[in-house]
């Protein structure tokens, strides 16, 4: 099974915590209480309920997953070109954690929560206007593809960077999804790393809670044992991307 090592760096203490995501069984937080959190491992499937291998991954299609709560969507891309490692990214409240880079023989896999940390747009069945830009494609919102795009008002995020900000008015970056492949080329979620925007958004979207998972504390559940995995464009009903 691929290990690897995470760094936390706070920036309070400038206290650096190596942390090994596979070895860790309960709960675990950066000093300011959100930055790094395992959940439950999940394995990954695709819609038939057939274990969901990272070499089947379309490059540059938008697969959607809900991670770590049954209502909290993820979006994961097989990039076109590697991610980069080790980058430095920092919270809006300033605290430091570092992306370790893409998953796969090349790299290339990421994953990242897809709630927008300006006003929590995020992909629903009626439509999405959160999506992946490919590399090649063009969006309002920075000058170049290969780049998270939020419709609603612009922002844009890399995705060979951990999610950082590039443009628009959000101010701080994604959170990442931490996946794991195993011998097989099975595929694992087991963590969320940079800062999360979750408790807004149980607090936002109650109708669509109701409507979707019946209530507020169903959504709130987290996701156990397997997540199913479809293209975004099965998904939502819907694709709008400025
Ligand atoms: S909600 Fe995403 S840019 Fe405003």
């Amino acid at each position: 099974m691929e290990r690897r090592n995470f760094l936390r760096v706070s920036a309070t203490s400038a206290m650096a915590v190596a942390i090994a995501p596979s070895l860790v069984t309960q709960r675990l937080y950066a000093e300011d209480g959100s930055l790094f959190q395992t959940f439950e491992k999940v394995q990954l499937k695709d819609t038939d309920g057939n274990p969901l291998k990272s070499a089947s991954l379309a490059v540059e299609e938008n697969y959607v997953f809900h991670y770590p709560h049954v209502s909290t969507p993820a979006i994961m891309v097989n990039l076109a070109t590697p991610a980069q490692k080790d980058i430095k990214l920092k919270a809006e409240d300033g605290t430091e954690y570092i992306y370790r880079g893409g998953l796969g023989v090349n790299g290339t896999i990421v994953a990242y929560s897809a709630i927008c940390p300006h006003q929590l747009t995020h992909p629903q069945p009626e439509m999405s206007m959160f999506q992946y830009v490919e590399e090649k494609g063009k969006t309002l919102a920075y000058d170049k593809g290969g780049v998270f795009v939020c419709s609603s008002h612009l922002s844009a995020f890399d995705a060979k960077e951990g999610g950082k900000v590039v443009g628009g008015p959000a101010n701080e970056g994604l959170a990442s999804i931490i996946l794991e492949i195993d011998a097989e080329d099975n595929m694992w979620a087991v963590a969320v790393l940079g800062p999360v925007k979750f408790q807004d958004y149980f607090d936002a979207f109650k109708d669509e809670f109701k409507k979707f998972y019946g209530n507020r504390r169903k959504a709130k559940k987290l996701t156990k044992e397997e997540a199913k995995v479809q293209p975004l464009k099965n998904f939502s009903a819907e694709l709008i991307q400025a």
